[in-house]
């Protein structure tokens, strides 16, 4: 049985006193003055004074109680869009519909000028988000026939091609039309239109060719032990990006579980597995509470961009019992890998879409019982935190028990920013 209840103040406490690096924009000059209240009200020491104040490589003290905010459920972020955003997008638009119209150089100059807009607002605005699939399309108009089919070599970038690209870029269009409005479909306000909206979003996203140049994925993959033969389950795998990239590296005497609640991501990885010839996949469709495994074991579970949603969205009893999944999933000494969005330091773009501080993460994984292995923050944006099961049941453990590891936490300064 869970006892969370009982913890709740001891995790406050940890919470009060964890030491995070300056954030600069999320980060609260006022808040860092005020005293924190210790759990018996002795006064813990002051907080550095202001962001500005502080010298390179200071720290400052976050109260749980700051306007800081320290988790962020961003959904509808991923929705909004800015003069330019809007402008480039009216751009392909106009550059695919002269395209199909056999107005070349119109196309090349649409595509061009898209282009050059993305080239502009990547760097300031939407990080992580759909800019630079976009601009990946308009390097694909603008590329001679060699070109193209180097863009689309890659067996799971030739399948997204596919969807958006093919017939004409007729769901390229859709897609604008939905996000960006360029011309109206007439389904918009229904709740058909908006949940195609939100498919075609979330696909952009997250099976963006150009996923590598901000996620820096292949570092991130470089981080998780994975070998021939290993079981993984990917815990909200959305259309597969890194399913795929597992199943490769498990081999075939390995085996990837794709696990989603969204029947339509589900069925873009079976389709795509079918294509590519991939066998050691496998698809399940749950209710957000289960992993669907009934009983099976893996080494590993992998959840990208997921956790941030349970902590912030889900209710208590939902929470216990999808972390209590993954806990009777994980063989004894599987590990948990979560990658999620973290706040950045004063002066990066953070994640376009939700975040949250990976020390409450962290937190709540002791609670659940877990012990932290590791971390690493490849790239500001996202944090990857590596546990396992903590050696026996987190009910059994006192809250003494638990302070080397709780400390040897707050310690460890988790955000690898320093002040600039
Ligand atoms: C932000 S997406 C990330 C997709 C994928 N991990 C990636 O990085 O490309 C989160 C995914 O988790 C799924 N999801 C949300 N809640 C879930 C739950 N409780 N169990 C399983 N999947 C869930 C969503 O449908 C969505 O596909």
């Amino acid at each position: 049985m869970h006892h969370q209840q009982t913890k709740t103040p001891y995790l406050l406490t940890w919470l009060l006193v964890i030491s995070l690096t300056t954030m600069g924009s999320h980060a609260d000059p006022k808040s860092s003055g005020s005293s924190v209240a210790n759990q018996d009200n002795t006064a813990m020491p002051q907080a550095a004074e202001t962001i500005e104040e502080l010298e390179p490589g200071a720290t400052l003290q976050v109260p749980v109680d700051s306007n800081m905010s320290l988790v962020h459920v961003g959904s509808n972020d991923s929705f909004a869009t800015t003069p330019e955003g809007n402008q480039a997008a009216r751009d392909l638009f106009d550059a695919i519909n002269a395209y199909h119209r056999g107005e070349l150089e119109l196309a090349g100059e649409k595509a061009r000028s898209a282009r050059a807009l993305y080239d502009e607002i990547i760097p300031r605005e939407n990080y992580g988000g759909e800019y630079t699939a976009l601009q990946w399309f308009c390097d694909y108009l603008l590329a001679d026939q060699a070109g193209r089919e180097q863009m689309t070599a890659d067996p799971f970038v030739n399948e997204f091609f596919r969807m958006y690209g093919g017939n004409d870029f007729a769901v390229l269009q859709e897609y604008l039309k939905r996000k960006y409005r360029v011309a109206t479909i007439g389904d918009e306000d229904s709740l058909a239109g908006q949940e195609r909206k939100i498919y075609l979003e979330d696909t952009i996203l997250f099976n963006n060719p150009r996923r590598e140049t901000w996620e820096h994925t292949s570092e991130l993959m470089a981080l998780l032990d994975l070998r021939p033969g290993l079981r993984i389950a990917d815990v909200g795998a959305g259309p597969g990006y890194y399913s795929f990239r597992f199943a490769d590296r498990v081999g075939p005497d390995g085996q990837v579980i794709s696990i989603d609640t969204v029947a339509e991501h589900l069925a873009y990885v079976d389709r795509t597995m079918q294509r590519l010839g991939v066998h050691n996949i496998r698809t399940i469709q749950t209710d957000g509470k289960s992993l669907g495994l009934n009983g099976e074991k893996v080494d590993a579970v992998f959840l990208c961009s997921l956790y941030h949603n349970i902590y912030a969205m889900s209710t208590a009893p939902a929470r216990d019992a999808f972390v209590n999944a993954i806990k009777d999933a994980l063989t004894a000494d599987g590990l948990l890998y979560l990658a999620d969005n973290g706040l950045v330091p004063r002066g990066v773009l953070p994640y376009h879409g939700p975040y949250v501080a990976k020390q409450l993460i962290v937190g709540q994984m002791l609670n659940y019982g877990f012990e932290l292995v590791r971390q690493h923050q490849h790239i500001p944006q996202r944090y990857l935190l590596v546990f396992k099961k903590a050696g026996q049941d987190a009910s059994a453990r006192s809250a003494a028990a638990d302070t080397p590891n709780r400390q040897a936490v707050a310690d460890a300064n988790l955000l690898s920013a320093t002040v600039r």
